[in-house]
């Protein structure tokens, strides 16, 4: 990716590798929120144990082939639920297809991912700085889609110490990162207690990964 932007004008470059894209999401919510309803039908929602032992505040479930969880053994991928013992749900084509379509935006051609980790946030749930390392290919960038009431993304460097950067996630956001920025340190500030029109008082997000 060079320094030139491609993308809109109210599209943010966040580092070399990374960009926020204003609504790019935003003309597909209600299906978005449709598929998230009918995963979580299938997959529920639930609150992932940490490897230390702490319930996460956020609540997860996944579509796609693989997905991502973590227990006392650690975290990692997984082609089935734990919870049920079967397959993840199908991810939806729209999923795909809007995943692909963000990572050519920011220069990631024929981005394809077979996992799709689907957070849910209420109020008072946040994430903690980190870095998505557990897929083994780290070649392909990170597509993330944020639906409902708006959270303050942390944008960190290479380095946990590195300094953080605060942008604000909108309904219909989309954040791209990859190549030089695969593995910058990010996060979720807490969430303030605010309502959606499509979501109440829950803000969703949608992590597209290659895992494999
Ligand atoms: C994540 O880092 O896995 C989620 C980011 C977000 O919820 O925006
Ligand atoms: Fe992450």
């Amino acid at each position: 990716m060079g320094d030139l932007l491609a993308f809109d004008r109210r599209d943010l470059q966040l580092d070399s590798g990374a960009a926020l894209l204003s609504g790019f999401a935003l003309q597909f919510d209600r299906a978005l929120l449709d598929a998230v309803a009918a995963i979580a039908s299938a997959a529920p929602f639930r609150h992932l144990e940490t490897p230390g032992g702490r319930r996460m505040s956020v609540a997860m479930t996944n579509a796609g082939r693989l997905g991502w969880i973590s227990d006392r053994r650690g975290y990692r991928y997984g082609d089935t639920d734990p919870l049920g013992g079967v397959a993840w749900p199908a991810m939806p084509a729209l999923f795909r297809q809007l995943a692909s379509d963000a990572a050519a935006a920011v220069g990631f051609d024929r981005f394809e991912p077979e996992a799709c980790l689907v957070n849910r946030y209420e109020p008072g749930a946040k994430l903690s700085l980190h870095q998505d390392r557990d897929e083994r290919n780290l070649d392909q960038p990170i597509v993330s889609v944020s639906l409902g009431v708006d959270a303050i993304f942390l944008w960190g460097g290479q380095m946990r110490g590195d300094r953080v950067r605060r942008f604000t996630l909108h309904h219909g956001d989309v954040v791209v990162w990859g190549g030089p920025a695969r593995l910058t340190y990010h996060g979720v500030d807490t969430l303030v207690r605010a309502a959606h029109p499509l979501t109440g008082e829950l803000r969703y997000n949608l992590t597209f990964r290659r895992a494999a």
